[in-house]
């Protein structure tokens, strides 16, 4: 009954280059799978804004991807899952799979001293849903928030080891090392691209945490049990498309993922 929908792709979407983060994931962990992926590049930051605004833009790249036959959509940004995903996944009839829930549940297992560190944008940080995802799975851990809001920018900039980079990361981390955590939460998923240099500034003792890796998996169960997981040995082509900057956003995702792309303008405001 779901052959037809087996074949259908993935929609992959956030505010700009992040969500390649996950994309790259879904590619390695489960390579039968079809991305089509969405970037808002037009209207990035998504942290700094409402959620209101995050809501009504989240729900306009659904449609898009809904007009793209997709059988299940990957929030393949926290921001969104944090603000906007409860709201927008009641209003499409595939499943949705935000990146907080996955994040946190690494995080609660990699975590020893229980002092666990989120860095995100200042939207997911002050929706506080680490922290009461974090809780609920061990009461006894303390969590401690972050906003690093240029890590975004030096991201879409594609300055992932740029010695600026690390000047910021050293100024915006160096409260969290005071508190002695030993598990940082990567909790935008444009930050795993500045991994390197956040590992540098943390140290080999503190456990970075990417909420990709468990997205993935969170992926694969949700696609076995509608019995839509497309088991072929490989993909079709992904196609990926953004609303400005095609060819920048090409650039840095043939940095980030292990195949050349080509890339599309959509202009998303016609998706209301
Ligand atoms: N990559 C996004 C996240 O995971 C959003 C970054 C932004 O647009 O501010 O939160």
């Amino acid at each position: 009954m779901n052959g037809m929908k087996q074949h259908a792709p993935i929609g992959v979407f956030d505010s700009g280059v992040g969500g390649l983060t996950v994309a790259k994931e879904i590619m390695r962990a489960l390579p039968g799978e079809t991305i089509v992926y969405y970037g808002d590049t037009a209207r990035v930051p998504y942290g700094t804004k409402s959620p209101e605004t995050v809501t009504a833009y989240s729900r306009q790249i659904a449609k898009f991807l809904m007009s793209q036959q997709v059988k299940a959509m990957v929030v393949a940004c926290n921001t969104i899952s944090a603000l906007a995903l409860e709201t927008i996944e009641k209003e499409f009839d595939v499943p949705f799979i935000g990146v907080v829930k996955p994040g946190a549940r690494t995080a609660a297992g990699a975590t020893r001293n229980k002092k666990i560190g989120v860095i995100a944008t200042e939207g997911t940080i002050s929706s506080g849903m680490y922290e009461s995802f974090l809780k609920s799975l061990n009461p006894e851990v303390k969590v401690y928030g972050k906003a690093c809001p240029l890590f975004v920018a030096l991201a879409e900039e594609g300055w992932l080891q740029d010695p600026i980079t690390k000047q910021v990361a050293e100024r915006y981390l160096v409260e969290l090392k005071e508190k002695e955590i030993d598990t940082l939460v990567l909790g935008c998923t444009h930050y795993p691209l500045l991994r390197k240099v956040i590992g540098e500034v943390m140290g080999e003792k503190v456990t970075l945490v990417n909420p990709a890796y468990e997205t993935a998996q969170e992926l694969r169960y949700v696609l076995e049990d509608n019995h839509i997981l497309n088991d072929s040995k490989e993909a079709a082509a992904h196609k990926f498309y953004v609303s400005d900057g095609a060819e920048k956003f090409r650039r840095i995702a043939n940095m980030i993922l292990p195949c050349e792309i080509e890339v599309e303008d959509v202009a998303i405001k016609s998706f209301e």
